[in-house]
């Protein structure tokens, strides 16, 4: 089961001077953090982990007890999406986690930072030159990481979408106008629309908090 979370403005922006964070409000924050509690692997792509400067994924005591209770992993298992494979091993994100990370690729990627990588991570080759996430999605399932959630970014989600592998789709509205420039909360492979149904709303002040599904 694949859950993707973003946050977006109004106007469909993705960031706001080029981070996401200045989107989120106190209700968006809680849902990023308690999606994290049900989840056995959290993806992010390269990008996003380059970019948004994220430390360790390591979740607080009360949200690891929940997990626990619930008979999953103290922590979720980091899956970090990368072709060119230009990522830094002593990055906090790979150097601190508190359970070995996954970084998947493909066949073309550089074999000399496959080895680098892999003195932190366990790096997972899926596809010849690009990578196939559904073979990705099955072989994540078979290490027992049946529940990913994705946070992104956009191109994580473009080629989400165009792999059809999206079962939940969890959408904040930010009530933000961001005005011209920011991307959306897709982008790279073109694919066919995809038909979703809304699951729930709730609204949190004046941030609307969106579940959809996919349509069986
Ligand atoms: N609003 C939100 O909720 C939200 C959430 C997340 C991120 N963001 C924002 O999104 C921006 C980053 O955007 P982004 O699109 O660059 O992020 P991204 O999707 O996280 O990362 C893109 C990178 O991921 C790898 N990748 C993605 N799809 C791939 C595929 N099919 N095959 C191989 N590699 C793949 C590539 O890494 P390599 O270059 O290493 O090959 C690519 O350059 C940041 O500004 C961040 O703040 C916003």
């Amino acid at each position: 089961m694949v859950r993707v979370n973003f946050v977006t403005s109004i106007d469909g922006a993705v960031t706001i001077k080029g981070y996401s964070a200045g989107l989120g409000g106190p209700s968006d924050k809680r849902v990023f953090d308690l999606l994290r509690v049900w989840c056995d692997g959290l993806m992010v792509g390269a990008g996003t982990l380059r970019h948004e400067g994220y430390g360790a994924l390591r979740l607080p005591d009360d949200h690891r007890d929940l997990r626990k209770r619930n008979g999953l992993a103290d922590n979720p298992t980091l899956v970090v999406v990368s072709g060119r494979l230009d990522l830094d091993p002593h990055h906090r994100m790979l150097a601190n986690a508190p359970v070995r990370p996954i970084v998947l690729t493909h066949g073309g990627s550089s074999e000399r930072q496959r080895k680098l990588l892999s003195t932190v991570t366990e790096v997972i080759v899926c596809g010849e030159s690009r990578i196939d996430f559904r073979v990705a999605m099955d072989t994540l399932a078979r290490r027992g990481l049946r529940h990913v959630l994705s946070e992104g970014g956009p191109h994580v989600l473009g080629a989400l979408t165009a792999a059809d592998v999206v079962d939940e789709m969890c959408l904040t509205v930010s009530p933000k106008l961001a005005g011209a420039g920011g991307g959306r909360i897709i982008a790279g492979e073109l694919s066919p629309p995809r038909e979703m149904m809304l699951v729930h709303v709730l609204a949190a002040g004046d941030e609307l908090l969106l579940r959809y599904a996919r349509r069986r």
